[in-house]
């Protein structure tokens, strides 16, 4: 995209430098300052220019017109200098406050053409004007010639201050010097317009001055004079000069073939010789500086031939002006047409860039597809590849699992079948313990033999217990009973190991009684497993406390209250790492003897809490103690209706005693038996599939009883 704008940019910046070398002929601004737009003398000097200018179309007039005021056409031409001109033509109101201006410009490095009027200095580039001096005299001497030397003179000025007004004069006054019967019987500025005149003429048949011939400064002056002696004297015979002689209808030629004047002397406006300079000026090419135009009498004996001649003329003008319509027509559209053109190519070129960058994309594309379609194909082949690599591992996964099930299996039934031998090694050792026949060192020895074997026993079932668990085979047979009795017969437990160990454990409890829905069996289990590992961790003359806390209202939605049972030793701590995965099954601590065994107990005694809808945590500091802390619910509403046992029947008599037998229940249970005789004795029917354990009960029961057996329910 950016090397798109790119391209755009450039093409656009050629066709702006392209257009710009098209119209690179530098374009100038000529500011002309004109004293008065208002008579014809003026309109047909601007009218001459413009024609002129049609054949410089590099140049630009812009017309100022200071209305007869000389302030005005300084403030114009200030104007113009802010507005940035290359040139300036200057037709003066009057001479003198117009030359510091012109002498301003000049010394800024503008050009100044003076038109007409003159300035009172010699700092301007050109002048162009007719001879008034020499019009002057003409005049003069044409007057004498109509007067043959004597009559009475009106003389119509024009603007004090303006050089044409002096000049003139100067050259009449000359003439006139030699004529002694002539003589300007009045003379008063008409301001060179038409009112100035007829207030100057009105003056003079007013005061009833009598006159032979009036002498206007310009045509426009004469010929209103003409018209107030007509409505005032007519019939009056008197002479009526004017000056410029310009052709149409409001000139002076007319003016003299109309009768009106007399003669006037041709005085040229030079409009288009100041746009012929300035254009030698502004292109550096070799011009006059002093352009004086000739002039001309004009009276009835070449009247009606100028006018044919300037007729022709004035028809020549007209052509080249409507050619010049035609022409600016030709421009306008031909500048349009180019336009076009330029906005044609500049669309054609970006529609080839646009396709060219179309094309590109598309090809760009279709090689972009071509690859991702070849990456696809190797992703896809990959995929198969790995599809079946990965369904080769689930089949893996799958024996390895079918036969790790299957050891697991294997261990199970094989650890199911030493639960019987260890029962018939742990029932007669106890006998023997018991025994008074063997000395106190053998009854040791019996009972280091029982303890180990009911170490095993111990393991066995927690194998089972866990094959259980993985089965979903274990069910949660919960019955009511008191939680504090529970938690003594707990603490009896570990009594003698406390005692053996000198450690100072502790029952303690913030509450009497307390009814609680629990698997005995299973609890039995987590409390003997964590108990044990106390003991285990706590070095000798510790001490260990469990505590049963108040009630509390429980968190969970499921039931109300729950409880607290708090576990704690002294001894060594676990260390931080192993704290969140103390739980794991198979979890054991590397190095250190922490928690070294089957890795099994401690994740039992969790699933255990767990299935009763509490919680077990841990807190430890490796040097200040463990403390496990369980939390049960109190209740039933969180039990499901199968997980409610009818009586206390699931209770199992549990082995997980340190010294079950030597102060415990069942020896207590075996003296308990009431010793019978003869035909009195009690009959026990022994249900047993497993001869071993049928022949330890009968001798357990001893002669006392009637004894009968059976292998299974059924016989
Ligand atoms: C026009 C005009 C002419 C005269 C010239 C003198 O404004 O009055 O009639 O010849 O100016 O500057």
């Amino acid at each position: 995209m950016h090397r798109f704008w790119t391209t755009i940019l450039a093409f656009v910046f050629l066709l702006t430098l392209c257009q710009h070398q098209a119209s690179a002929s530098k374009e100038y601004t000529i500011g002309f300052s004109q004293c008065t737009t208002s008579d014809y003398w003026r309109q047909t000097m601007q009218r001459l220019m413009e024609i002129e200018l049609s054949f410089y179309p590099d140049m630009n007039l812009i017309i100022k017109d200071a209305q007869d005021d000389s302030d005005l056409q300084i403030t114009q031409i200030e104007a113009l200098l802010e507005s940035g001109i290359d040139l300036l033509i200057i037709s003066p109101n009057q001479s003198e406050p117009i030359t510091p201006i012109v002498e301003k410009v000049y010394q800024m490095g503008i050009p100044v053409i003076v038109i007409d009027r003159k300035v009172n200095t010699d700092q301007y580039s050109a002048y162009i004007g007719g001879n008034n001096y020499k019009i002057g005299l003409e005049a003069g001497r044409y007057a004498a010639k109509l007067l043959n030397g004597s009559g009475k003179i009106i003389e119509i000025r024009g603007l004090d201050g303006s050089s044409p007004a002096i000049e003139r004069r100067k050259g009449f006054t000359e003439i006139l010097a030699g004529y002694p019967n002539m003589e300007i019987v009045y003379s008063e500025s008409g301001q060179w317009n038409w009112d100035g005149a007829r207030r100057v003429m009105e003056q003079v048949i007013q005061e009833g001055i009598d006159f032979d011939l009036v002498f206007g400064y310009n045509d426009v002056m004469a010929k209103e004079a003409y018209e107030v002696k007509e409505t005032y004297q007519p019939g009056k015979p008197a002479y009526f000069l004017g000056i410029d002689g310009l052709p149409g209808d409001q000139g002076g030629l007319q003016a003299v073939i109309d009768g009106k004047l007399d003669a006037t002397f041709y005085y040229p406006t030079g409009g288009e010789k100041a746009i012929q300079i300035a254009h030698k000026i502004l292109n550096d090419l070799p011009y006059e500086r002093e352009n004086i135009l000739e002039t001309i009498v004009i009276d009835s004996t070449n009247a009606e031939v100028l006018k044919l001649q300037t007729d022709q003329v004035e028809l020549l003008q007209q052509k080249i002006e409507a050619q010049r319509s035609v022409l600016d027509i030709q421009i306008s559209k031909y500048q349009t047409q180019r336009l076009i053109l330029i906005f044609t190519i500049v669309l054609l070129a970006l529609i080839v860039i646009l396709v060219f960058l179309i094309f590109n994309a598309f090809r760009n594309k279709k090689l972009a597809n071509l690859k991702l379609e070849a990456k696809n194909a190797k992703i896809e082949k990959q995929n198969v590849a790995i599809k079946e690599q990965r369904d080769k591992l689930v089949e893996v996964t799958q024996q390895l699992e079918e036969a790790t099930q299957t050891k697991l299996r294997f261990f199970t039934n094989i650890s199911h079948e030493f639960r019987t031998p260890l029962t018939l090694i742990t029932g007669p050792l106890e006998n023997l313990m018991h025994s008074e026949n063997f000395s106190a060192e053998q009854q040791r020895q019996f009972k280091l033999m029982h303890r180990s074997s009911l170490r095993l026993l111990r393991l066995v079932n927690q194998l089972m217990d866990f094959r259980k668990l993985e089965n979903k085979q274990m069910k949660l047979i919960a019955s009511e009973l008191d939680l504090i009795d529970f938690l003594k017969e707990k603490e009896e437990s570990f009594a003698y190991l406390a005692e053996k160990k000198n450690i100072d454990f502790q029952f303690r409890t913030e509450i009497e009684r307390q009814a609680i829905w629990i698997d005995r069996d299973k609890l039995d289990k987590v409390f003997f497993n964590l108990l044990s590992n106390a003991f285990k961790f706590t070095p000798n003359n510790g001490k260990i406390s469990l505590l049963v806390k108040k009630p509390k209202a429980a968190l969970n939605k499921l039931f109300e209250k729950e409880i607290e049972i708090e576990i704690r030793d002294f001894g060594e701590g676990i260390d931080e790492k192993y704290v969140g995965r103390i739980f794991d099954r198979f979890f054991q601590a590397e190095k250190s003897h922490h928690f070294k065994g089957t890795g099994l107990g401690l994740s039992l005694s969790k699933e255990f809490v767990e299935m009763h809808q509490g919680q077990i945590r841990l807190e430890s500091q490796v040097g200040q103690g463990t403390t496990f802390t369980i939390i049960l619910p109190l209740g039933k509403e969180h039990l499901k209706q199968e997980q409610v046992a009818d009586t206390d029947t699931a209770y199992e008599p549990n082995i997980d005693a340190e010294e079950p037998l030597s102060r415990g229940k069942n020896s207590q249970r075996q003296t308990d038996i009431q010793p019978a005789s003869g035909q009195n004795k009690p009959l026990i029917l022994v249900v047993e599939d497993v001869a071993d354990v049928r022949e330890y009960v009968r001798t357990c029961l001893g002669d006392q009883h009637k004894i009968l057996e059976a292998e299974d329910g059924e016989s």
